[in-house]
C-alpha cells in the first residue's frame, strides 16, 4: 500500500506481568501432565497478571517502554491505538487510560477489539495516517489479560492463554533509503464464531448468575485454521510484494501454540532457526504476542536494523492479518 509517506518502526517496547504459572501448578489445577501441555503446546510457564493487575496497567509500561526505546516524548504522539479484547471496563477505552497516565495531549486514543489479530489491524491503521501524512508519530499497543476470560476448570483453554503487552511506536520517515511497513494485508470470517469465543458479558448475554464470561473453544478445528490462513497470508504478502520468501530475514507468527508456529513454518519451507518464538515461558497473550516477539528478538540481538521481518497472526471472529516490515 503506497501513500506520499513512508511509515517505519521508529521504537519497540513490552511489559510482561511478573507472576509465573507453571504447567506443575496447572496440574493442581485440572487434569494434565506438563509433558502432555509441553508436547502438545510447547509452553512451560505462562505470565498472568496479580489481582490487583489490569490490562491498562500493562499497556502503559509497553507504551513507556516503546517511547524510550524511540526516544520519543509522550507530547510527541499524535494517535494512540491499544489493541485488546480483555479492556479493564465495558466502558471507558483502555486507549484513554494510557493517555492519561502516559500524560499526551489531548490526543485521538481508542481501542481496537480483533482478537489475536488486534495488533496487527491497529498497526495497519498506523501505517495509513502515517503514509497519509495525518500524523507523524502514531503509539500502537497491544495489551491481554485473558487470564480473567480463562476458564482454570477446562483443561483445553487454561493451559494455553496469558497476559502482556507490547508496543510500537510507527513514525513517519523522510530517509529515502527506508523501506518501513512494505505491505499489510487484513481478513475475517464470521461464520467460525462460535469456535472460539466468551459466550457472557457481552450485549447479547449480559453478566449475572449462571453466565459464562470464560473462553470457550474448539482446539483442534481453530488449530487447523491457524495454519491454513497464516501460511496464505504470508504467500499473499510476498504475492503482494514480489518478494521471495528468501528474503525473509524472520517470521514473527502469532504465538498460540508452538506446533501451529512449526506447522507454518513447515508448510511455507520457512528455516526454523529464522522463527521467532517466545511462546514457552510467555504463553499466549493474544494481542500482545507479537510486539514482544519482535521486542524479546530485537534485545537479545537476533533482529537487527534493516531486517525484513514477516509478521503474522490469527484469532477469534475469526481474523487474520499480516505485515512484510522492514524494521
Ligand atoms: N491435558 C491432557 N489431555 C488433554 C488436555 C490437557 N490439557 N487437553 C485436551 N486433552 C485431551 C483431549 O480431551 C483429547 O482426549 P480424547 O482423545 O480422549 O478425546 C486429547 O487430549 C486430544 O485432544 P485434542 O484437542 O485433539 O488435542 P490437540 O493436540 O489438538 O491439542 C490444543 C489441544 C488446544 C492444545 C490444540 O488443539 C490447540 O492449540 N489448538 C489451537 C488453539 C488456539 O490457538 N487458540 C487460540 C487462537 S488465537
Amino acid at each position: 500500500m503506497n501513500g506520499l509517506y513512508k511509515a517505519v518502526i521508529r521504537g519497540v517496547g513490552s511489559y510482561l506481568p511478573e507472576t509465573r504459572l507453571t504447567n506443575v501448578e496447572i496440574e493442581q489445577m485440572v487434569e494434565t501432565s506438563d509433558d502432555w501441555i509441553q508436547t502438545r503446546t510447547g509452553i512451560v510457564e505462562r505470565r498472568i497478571a496479580r489481582p490487583e493487575e489490569a490490562t491498562s496497567d500493562f499497556a502503559y509500561l509497553a507504551a513507556r517502554a516503546a517511547l524510550d526505546d524511540a526516544q520519543l516524548e509522550p507530547a510527541d504522539i499524535d494517535l494512540l491505538i491499544v489493541a485488546t479484547e480483555t479492556p479493564d471496563y465495558i466502558l471507558p477505552p483502555v486507549a484513554c487510560q494510557v493517555q492519561a497516565r502516559l500524560g499526551c495531549r489531548n490526543i485521538g486514543a481508542f481501542d481496537l477489539h480483533a482478537t489475536c489479530a488486534g495488533f496487527l489491524s491497529a498497526l495497519q491503521v498506523a501505517e495509513q495516517y502515517v503514509k497519509a501524512g495525518v500524523h507523524r508519530h502514531v503509539l500502537v499497543v497491544g495489551a491481554d489479560t485473558l487470564s480473567r476470560f480463562t476458564d482454570y476448570t477446562d483443561r483445553a483453554t487454561c493451559i494455553l492463554f496469558a497476559d502482556g503487552a507490547g508496543a510500537f511506536v510507527v513514525s513517519r520517515s523522510d530517509d529515502p533509503a527506508a523501506r518501513g511497513i512494505v505491505a499489510s494485508a487484513l481478513h475475517s470470517d464470521g461464520t467460525y464464531f462460535h469456535n472460539l469465543y466468551i459466550p457472557g458479558g457481552g450485549s447479547r448475554t449480559p453478566y449475572g448468575e449462571g453466565v459464562k464470561a470464560k473462553i470457550v473453544m474448539d482446539g483442534r478445528k481453530i488449530f487447523k485454521l491457524a495454519v491454513n490462513v497464516m501460511a496464505t497470508t504470508v504467500q499473499e504478502l510476498l504475492n503482494q510484494t514480489g518478494c521471495h520468501l528468501d528474503e525473509i530475514d524472520w517470521l514473527i507468527p502469532h504465538q498460540a501454540n508452538q506446533r501451529i508456529i512449526d506447522a507454518i513454518a513447515e508448510s511455507l519451507n520457512f528455516p526454523a532457526e529464522k522463527v521467532i518464538s517466545t511462546i514457552q515461558n510467555i504463553g499466549n497473550n493474544s494481542s500482545a504476542t507479537i510486539p514482544i516477539a519482535v521486542d524479546t528478538a530485537i534485545r537479545d540481538g537476533r533482529i537487527q536494523r534493516g531486517d525484513l521481518l514477516m509478521l503474522v497472526a490469527f484469532g477469534g471472529g475469526l481474523v487474520w492479518g499480516g505485515a512484510m516490515v522492514e524494521y
